[in-house]
């Protein structure tokens, strides 16, 4: 009789999914501390905000065969070395900026985002700013003023948003700052700017 059946039995399968979620919630959890953990700045992946006080180069890693950003020597930010906190308030007014201006309308940050304008997950190291002594200036003066150029390839003009100076200034620091972060080599086949003198 199928009754008698271990495995057919109603109460088997009711244990089961009860050891099946419960199980799966304790992975879940263990999951999240892990991720939260990743994703935190100054964590394994994603650096302190006064990354944005050294050099960020992107070097190719033969052992995972993509390239990955490294943290170089001193190299402040507008010549001024911040402190953490400084560091911090100011990448946080760049990333408010960033959402209030709804940059994600068009870009992708870290690949979230439209595709209508280039991923800004790398912006920082692109070829297209000229040489690394005049990029921030060169970013700064873009964000203030990006409607009568046209910055790279693409043939779309990014319209004006409005950006004041400050707000261009930490911007540049907060998409500095995410130049710095372990993507697992996104995006791929990006030629990034040179660095070396
Ligand atoms: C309405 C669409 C739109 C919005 C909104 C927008 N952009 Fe753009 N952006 C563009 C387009 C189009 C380009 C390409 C322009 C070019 O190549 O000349 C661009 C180019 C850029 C570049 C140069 C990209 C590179 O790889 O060098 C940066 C940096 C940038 N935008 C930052 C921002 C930021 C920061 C915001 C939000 C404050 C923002 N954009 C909002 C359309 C937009």
């Amino acid at each position: 009789m199928s009754q008698d059946i271990w495995w057919a039995s109603e109460s088997f399968w009711r244990k089961n999914a009860i050891w099946i979620t419960a199980g799966s919630f304790i992975v879940l959890i263990f999951l999240t501390f892990d991720t939260v953990d990743q994703i935190t700045a100054g964590g394994k992946r994603v650096p302190a905000y006064s990354a944005i006080n050294h050099r960020i180069s992107y070097v190719f890693d033969e052992k995972r065969n993509f390239q990955v950003p490294v943290i170089g020597v001193e190299e402040p930010l507008f010549g001024k070395k911040l402190t953490e906190q400084e560091a911090a308030a100011l990448v946080s007014h760049g990333k408010l900026t960033t959402q209030a201006k709804n940059c994600m309308n068009c870009h992708t940050l870290l690949g979230n985002g439209a595709y209508y304008a280039p991923d800004l997950t790398k912006s920082w190291l692109d070829p297209s700013w000229g040489s690394k002594e005049v990029r921030e200036q060169q970013m700064v003066e873009f964000l203030m003023n990006p409607q009568d150029r046209l910055h790279n390839g693409l043939g779309r003009r990014m319209p004006n948003l409005g950006i004041t100076e400050p707000e261009a200034r930490a911007t540049v620091a907060f998409l500095k700052w995410m130049s710095s972060i372990d993507t697992n080599g996104f995006p791929a086949n990006f030629k990034p700017i040179d660095q070396e003198n």
